[in-house]
């Protein structure tokens, strides 16, 4: 991987670790970051050898959102010509699946940018909130529809236009954050679950994310159906027939993504 102003890149097997690094402004997401952060991971969609990605903060924060130095002069010409934001959704695009190891805050475009990734591992220090109300402006990078479709209503609702924080048992207890480990577990902890990850059939990994994603999107009737299809479609895997018999012959399964 090329080398970046606002990230540290680094592979540990077939997983691919991202960390942000603007530790002067707490990994504030200015348009580098996006832009940096976009072309990382299509870099890693395009990789045979990366299986999985984590990505990470500092100990302090994970991000403490949009950048507001950068956002402060923008006028709602330069935001709505310039889709001011849009290029998130490219990160969301991302195919292959993305761990968030947060540690500390992560706070209005950075909470916005861990619930992009397919889920959080959070540090016991991590703080979530969507704080924007606080500047004048709602969240623009997914808060309101993402935040709300992983805690309901009530909690969404709360956090946004009061912007008060979550802490890490909180959020867990609300369903916004997958697991809580100490500290100074929390990037092994990360590694592991996305080295698990890699370890897998790629395209079943990839279905899997597919499938889960569009439950977001779907009615429950639609979504069924094309789990049932992605399903039917992994039969025509040497994969699927590899994981079968280490099963039946008491091994483990040999992946070779075919
Ligand atoms: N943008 C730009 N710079 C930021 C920043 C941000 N979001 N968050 C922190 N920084 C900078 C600070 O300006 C400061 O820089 P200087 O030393 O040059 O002054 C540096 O990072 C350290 O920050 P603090 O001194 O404020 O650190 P703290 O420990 O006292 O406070 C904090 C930490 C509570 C996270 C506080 O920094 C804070 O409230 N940050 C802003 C959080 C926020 O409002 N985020 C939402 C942004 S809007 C958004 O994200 C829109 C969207 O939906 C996409």
């Amino acid at each position: 991987m090329k080398e970046f102003e606002t990230l540290l890149t680094e592979q540990r097997g077939a997983v691919m670790l991202i960390t942000l690094n603007r530790p002067q402004a707490l990994n504030a997401l200015n348009s580098t970051v996006m832009r940096e952060l976009s072309e990382a991971l299509r870099t890693c969609d395009a990789d045979d050898g990366v299986g999985s990605i984590v990505l990470a903060g500092s100990e302090k924060a994970f991000a403490a959102g949009a950048d507001i130095k950068e956002m402060q002069p923008v006028t709602f010409v330069d935001a709505y010509l310039g889709d001011f934001l849009g290029g998130w959704e490219a990160i969301a695009a991302t195919r292959k699946p993305i761990v968030a190891a947060v540690s500390g805050y992560a706070l209005g475009g950075g909470c916005e940018l861990a619930m992009i990734c397919d889920f959080i591992i959070a540090s016991e220090t991590a703080k979530f909130g969507q704080p924007e109300i606080t500047l004048g402006i709602i969240p623009g990078m997914g808060g309101s529809q993402r935040l709300t479709r992983a805690v309901g209503k009530a909690k969404a609702m709360d956090m946004v236009l009061t912007g008060r924080m979550m802490d890490a048992a909180e959020a867990e207890r609300a369903g916004l954050v997958a697991r809580i480990v100490p500290p100074e577990r929390l990037l092994d902890e990360a590694l592991e679950a996305a080295g698990k990850i890699a370890s897998y059939s790629r395209a079943a990994v990839m279905m899997a994310k597919e499938a889960v994603g569009r439950s977001d999107e779907l009615t429950l009737a639609e979504g069924l159906r094309y789990e049932r299809r992605l399903f039917h479609s992994l039969f025509a895997t040497e994969d699927q027939k590899e994981g079968m018999a280490a099963f039946v012959e008491k091994r483990k399964a040999q992946f070779r993504n075919r």
